[in-house]
């Protein structure tokens, strides 16, 4: 086995955060929060001191907590307080919008196609779903402002369609992405939002016929749409998001993340999308039945990273240790229009961390079309050790693989 492609650690981290992120995460989000959520008026205009970070570290350490417990059936509309609202501001957000900024540049030719998309439609329009305090859109924005152009060339415009279940939050929100727009000369006057209080299910009645990239985030997780909705929303979602696609970000939990898988595998088997690899981004490299849809193992990731920023590293400390690894689980469904490059056959998508510490530790790779799933060496002879979950490796040379357990029935876990 050759280890083909170690993205995430060799390549995308160096640039993971783009030059706008400070401003956001240190001075505009801070800002905001103090003015805001200070009790006292006295205090709003003067800037952020850890006296402040003291003050609202309680909501972070209330809301992490809210968020590794076991989640409740329905979560509680926790953004109805405004103690989370700020924490989620300072510490979430960012936390977040990291997750996206890596995904965005792992697959940058997604984000082309939503770019070359907006340049015929005139405006690049994105849905949020389950915004919050756009998250997601605010990574992209950051990732728009560190995009080199042509000589005369000019982002185009931009519309956000933000659609939450609680206003107060979005306005947050509201207020980050006119404070980025008018900071930044490349985006100054070219973003336009709409906010719409309304579940995600209730997103077609208001968005326009195309867009050039959706984008969910951590919102399936809490909040599951009646039935009677969910068929004819993700066939107009789908329908709609014609440049980029659809990207759903989840946490690295095992009932979320096969949820993504059990939503892939329905898209495909009913036809929503074609059955071909080229109708997904990531993290799949083919369109045969998803070995982790159920059973004791999900699809998740782990990327090795130093979020920058004075206070979000205060309030990760003060969790406990400095958060030096991103998690979760995704799906990016690509459009027709744009499809995403196609994989040589001989590349697995590695499932797993390393199995064992020995000198050749095992992986699990996601084996297209079996019921099981395989276990290859890491490495080979004279191969340097450092595969990770979520690499791309090559099988074509068998004499370095060991497969175990290839014909387990689907769902059975594997250790
Ligand atoms: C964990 S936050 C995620 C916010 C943001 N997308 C992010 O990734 O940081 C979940 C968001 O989903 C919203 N939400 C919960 N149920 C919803 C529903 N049925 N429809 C729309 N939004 C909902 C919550 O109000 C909250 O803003």
């Amino acid at each position: 086995m050759s280890l083909l492609q170690n993205s995430l650690k060799n390549n995308v981290l160096p640039n993971l955060f783009p030059p706008a992120w400070l401003w956001l995460v240190d001075e505009a989000i801070p800002k905001w929060v103090k003015k805001s959520y200070s009790p006292q008026e006295s205090w709003k205009d003067k800037p952020f001191t850890n006296e402040d970070a003291k003050f609202f570290s309680k909501g972070v350490e209330e809301l992490s907590e809210l968020f590794t417990e076991e989640r409740p059936k329905g979560m509680p509309p926790y953004f109805q307080h405004p103690r989370y609202r700020s924490g989620y501001l300072l510490y979430f957000l960012p936390l977040q919008a990291a997750k996206f900024l890596t995904l965005y540049q792992t697959y940058p030719r997604a984000i082309d196609a939503a770019l070359q998309f907006a340049k015929k439609e005139g405006v690049l329009r994105i849905a949020d779903l389950g915004v919050g305090p756009g998250t997601a859109s605010l990574s992209l924005l950051l990732v728009l402002l560190g995009r080199k152009l042509e000589r005369g060339e000019e982002l185009p415009p931009v519309e956000l369609h933000w659609f939450d279940t609680n206003l107060s939050v979005m306005k947050d929100g509201q207020f980050l992405v006119e404070e980025l727009a008018n900071s930044f000369p490349k985006l100054r006057g070219k973003v336009k939002l709409f906010l719409n209080d309304l579940p995600w299910w209730k997103a077609p009645t208001r968005l326009p016929e195309s867009l050039a990239l959706t984008l969910m985030g951590h919102v399936l997780n809490e909040s599951s749409a009646p039935k009677s909705e969910t068929g004819l929303f993700w066939e107009e979602i789908l329908r709609r998001s014609q440049g980029g696609g659809v990207l759903m970000v989840e946490p690295a939990a095992r009932r979320p993340a096969q949820v993504l898988s059990s939503l892939r595998d329905e898209f495909l088997t009913s036809g929503l999308i074609e059955s071909s690899p080229a109708r997904i981004w990531g993290p799949c490299i083919h369109a045969g039945a998803c070995p982790m849809a159920e059973g004791r193992d999900w699809c998740h990731f782990s990327v090795p990273v130093q979020i920058p920023g004075k206070w979000f590293r205060g309030f990760s400390e003060g969790l406990g240790s400095e958060r030096q690894w991103l998690k979760y689980a995704y799906l990016w469904v690509a459009s027709s229009e744009f499809p995403a490059p196609v994989s040589a056959p001989h590349l697995r998508r590695v499932i797993s961390d390393p199995l064992g510490r020995g000198p050749r530790p095992e992986v699990l790779i996601c084996e297209p079309e079996e019921a099981g799933r395989w276990t290859v060496s890491a490495h080979g002879p004279g191969e340097r050790a450092g595969v990770m979950r979520g690499d791309l490796i090559s099988i074509r040379r068998p004499s370095q693989v060991s497969v175990k357990s290839p014909k387990r029935p689907k769902g059975f876990g594997l250790t």
